[in-house]
């Protein structure tokens, strides 16, 4: 038996698609063009890339997107400043502060700073409080919203089945393991000090991988016809061409698929779901900010599919 490939790419490309058209309309009935700022300080390589990229997609969806680079000698009161400014814009509905600053800033103080309405990383402590405490309407962190998309789509209810988060950080481990629990599913977050990690796996019927660890998960600890969400994007020297590298997820895709019902594939699974849920946050955020109905985001996605034709 070999498990099906849930086509993150394909299904954000859907998302993409969908928001599109929500915002052509947003344009048309009331006139307003969602707008996401980033703002990336220093020059790492990395981070170059992912605010290049996330700057294309926004255009791409028809909303505004502002770009701010400051030289990595900003002081923590210039880049206060900013966001102040940022706060208080009308076009500018979602602030996103590329992680991580550079040395001598301090970025809990920065996320802070940011409206919690304008938050679209999730990561400010009152949407954090919102989403554990089920109270209110946070805005979700991005990968672990895409990875929930995923598996609803997939799975439709998620109500009593037991989930494994391997993984805790405040990125993605804390909030996929909030999210499964606001849809009834039975948690377990497992982290590096887990005793008896593979028994743990053994009883997952949806696995969230996300410790950063290449290849980390055997198909031999996946439950028969379990569904598999790799969130790991691990760059390893490529076992058969020397001199070059390949990326891997943080479970070992080969044999897990051989076990698993569904799993995420490395690269095409999560991560281009990352961005694709960026620009869905900013597009809620403006609904709220407007006192308009916000996108039901499945919904869009199965439109811009034409799953119902
Ligand atoms: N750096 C790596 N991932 C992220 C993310 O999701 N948000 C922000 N702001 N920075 C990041």
């Amino acid at each position: 038996m070999s498990a099906t490939i849930l086509d993150g790419k394909a299904f954000a490309a859907a998302l993409r698609q969908g928001l599109g058209s929500f915002v052509e309309a947003l344009k048309q009935d009331q006139g307003l063009t969602p707008g996401l700022a980033v703002v990336l300080v220093g020059e790492d390589p990395a981070s170059q890339v992912y605010v290049r990229n996330k700057h294309k997609s926004t255009i791409e969806a028809g909303m505004a997107s502002f770009e701010y680079r400051l030289p990595d000698t900003t002081s923590q009161e210039e880049l206060e400043a900013l966001i102040d400014e940022l706060n208080a814009r009308e076009d500018v509905n979602g602030i996103l502060v590329q992680l991580p600053l550079p040395k001598g800033l301090d970025d809990r103080a920065i996320i802070e700073r940011i409206r919690v309405e304008k938050d679209v990383d999730g990561f400010h402590i009152e949407n954090v409080g919102m989403l554990a405490a089920g109270v209110g309407k946070p805005l979700i962190p991005c990968t672990p919203l895409g990875s929930l998309l995923i598996l609803q789509d997939h799975l439709g209810s998620l109500s009593g089945l037991n989930a494994v988060v391997l993984g805790r950080s405040n990125i993605v481990g804390k909030p996929m393991a909030q999210l499964l629990l606001s849809q009834s599913a039975t948690v377990e977050i497992c982290h590096s000090r887990t005793k008896d990690l593979a028994e743990h796996v053994r009883r997952a019927d949806v696995l969230v991988a996300a410790v950063g660890r290449p290849e980390m998960v055997p198909g031999d600890w996946i439950k028969p016809g379990a569904t598999v969400i790799d969130v790991g994007i691990n760059r390893i020297d490529h076992p058969e061409k020397p001199g070059k590298s390949k990326l891997v997820g943080d479970v070992d895709t080969a044999s897990c698929m051989q076990v698993a019902g569904a799993i995420t594939p490395v690269p095409g699974g999560i991560g281009p779901m990352t961005i694709a849920c960026l620009l869905a946050n900013t597009l809620t955020a403006t609904c709220r900010q407007h006192g308009l109905a916000e996108p039901d985001l499945l919904a869009l996605v199965r439109q811009a599919r034409g799953d119902d034709a």
